[in-house]
Order: C-alpha cells, then structure tokens, then sequence
C-alpha cells in the first residue's frame, strides 16, 4: 500500500493485507480492553464525509481516530451548502483549504473516491463507493475470521443474500480470495451479481447447502434503496431459502455467521442467533475499530 490512499481492495495485495491484518492484531488487545494508545496521530485533522446513511462505519472510523489522537469533524450533506447547489467538489475544496490531512468519504456514486483522490491533496479513505467498494470492511472482516480460524488459507465462505447491490460482498470476496478463501455465493436470481468478479465461483442453492459446503456464513440485508422498482421480493418465500434461522445455527454449530450490519433481524438472521458465540457479527465491530486503526496509521503516521 505505497499510496496514501485507500480506494479499493483491488490495490492491495495479499503481502498489504496481511501486512494490515498483523497491525491491527497488535492493536486489538489494548484497544479492546480501552487502554490507553500511543498518540501518534496527534495534531492529524481527519474530516468524515458521509454522503449516505451510516453508523457503525463512521462511528468506528470516529473511534479510531480518536484513539489515535487525532482530531476528527463529521461533514454531513444535509444541512450544508450541498442542500444549496454546492458541488461536491466544491464542498471538499472548502474543506480542504481549513487545513485537513485525511478524508474519510462515502458515496453513493461509483467512481468519486478516485476523482477526489485526483484532485485533492488530502488522503481519500473509503468508507463505502457505491455497490463497489467497502475496503476497511473486507479487511475487518477478514481480520475477525483470520482471528477464529487462526488462518484464512482454505477456508470455504458462502455470502448470502442482496450480492447484486453490495458493496461489501465485492470488496470482501476480492479481500478473502486473496487470502485463500474459497467464495461461495447464494441468492435469488433478482439479487445475484452480474459482473465478472463471480463468474467463476461456486453458485449455492439455499441456505442450506451454504450450511453444507461452507465453515463460514456471511449474510447480507436486501437493499431495498438499491432495488430497481420492477423487482419485489416476497418475504416469507426469502426467509424459507435464504435466512440464517434458529434451527439451522442449532443444526450447524460448527459454523460462524457473519453479517456487515445494518442487520435486519427477522429477515436474513434470527434475532436469537446474534447472542450465540457462533455469531462473530459484534466481534466484527470491535476488529472494526483495530482495523480502521490500522489503515490510519500507515497511511498518515509519517
Ligand atoms: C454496509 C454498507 O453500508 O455498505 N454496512 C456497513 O458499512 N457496515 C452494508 C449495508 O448497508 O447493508
């Protein structure tokens, strides 16, 4: 990661990665038990752009900058001079010019995050491009399965659900094939991606036979907000073939479930399975923040 960018998992390689993985292991025990952490980014000025909706991302990049000693300030869309015409281009440039380091952006558009990088003398961090990019989330995740497994090389995971529109089954498919992992991936026909990053990989039927093939289970939400009008999804008909239900945790223990949140429980997951230690979805968090730690050191600790 010679840059000081971080656009996509597509400019990682899996010696970056693991390279970031080891960083953010070292991290996680004090960072966990909320010890105090070395500084090193004091006197950074990081800005948070979010241009769509966000919690645990903008939270957790907020976390970690903070416990790096930099200071962070949040740029929302509404309220600002966007609401009055302002290009985004323009609003960044006016943020820019107080004095900023690093850029944490989200975007709904595909592409943006390069464009600003071009442009801007700030560091462009990703926290989400549209249906194609989420890097610190493929590489938390990868961080939170490396720490169950105690290694990612072989191991089979099937993703579950809205791959059409996700931004996270394409950046964590790329992170996780990179480091071994063999992508399975199952969803109804409205919802299957159709680029050619899954052409090659393994197509799974129902939820049940993810639980067959693979150690791990990663679900994702319908995103309704993406969907195109003429598809409607029914419920009850979904939950039957592709939702992580109680009696199939009880059936499959062996298994861990992991899902990018926001969860909607009672659609793709049961709301009890979050409470199992086969759920690594909160652990996912908390190497959430180590992770996002991580990238911010090697990208503005010079
Ligand atoms: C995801 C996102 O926004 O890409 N959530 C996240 O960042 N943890 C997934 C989603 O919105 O479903």
């Amino acid at each position: 990661m010679a840059s000081s960018h971080l656009l996509s998992t597509h400019d990682l390689s899996r010696e970056d990665i693991t390279s970031i993985l080891d960083d953010a292991a070292a991290i996680l025990p004090s960072h966990a038990s909320l010890r105090q952490i070395d500084p090193v980014l004091a006197g950074r000025n990081i800005v948070l752009a979010f241009l769509e909706p966000s919690t645990r991302t903008r939270l957790s990049f907020e976390t970690a900058a903070q416990r790096l000693g930099a200071s962070t300030i949040v740029f929302h869309a509404t309220g600002s001079s966007v609401e009055k015409g302002e290009t985004l281009r323009e609003s960044l440039r006016t943020i820019e010019a107080m004095g900023f380091d690093a850029l944490v952006l989200r975007h709904g558009q595909n592409g943006v995050h390069r464009d600003v990088a071009q442009w801007s003398s700030m560091s462009v961090i990703n926290a989400g491009e549209g249906t194609v990019q989420h890097p610190t989330q493929a590489l938390l995740d990868a961080s939170t399965l490396r720490e169950h497994f105690g290694a990612i090389d072989g191991r089979k995971v099937a993703i579950v659900g809205d791959l059409r529109h996700s931004r996270v089954a394409r950046s964590t498919a790329d992170v996780l094939q990179k480091c071994g992992a063999q992508i399975g991936y199952c969803a109804p026909d409205e919802l299957v991606p159709t680029d050619a990053q899954f052409a090659e990989m393994q197509r799974l039927d129902s939820i049940h036979d993810c639980c067959e093939w693979a150690d791990a289970v990663y679900l994702l939400r319908i995103q309704r907000e993406r969907l195109a009008a003429d598809v409607t999804i029914n419920d009850a008909e979904y939950r039957s073939r592709y939702a992580m239900t109680v009696d199939l945790a009880r059936a499959h223990r062996e298994l861990v479930v992991l899902h990018p949140g926001p969860v909607n429980i009672g659609m793709e997951l049961d709301g009890e399975i979050l409470d199992d230690p086969m759920c690594l979805i909160h652990r996912q968090v908390t190497h959430g923040v180590a992770v996002r730690m991580a990238v911010l050191q090697r990208l503005l600790h010079s």
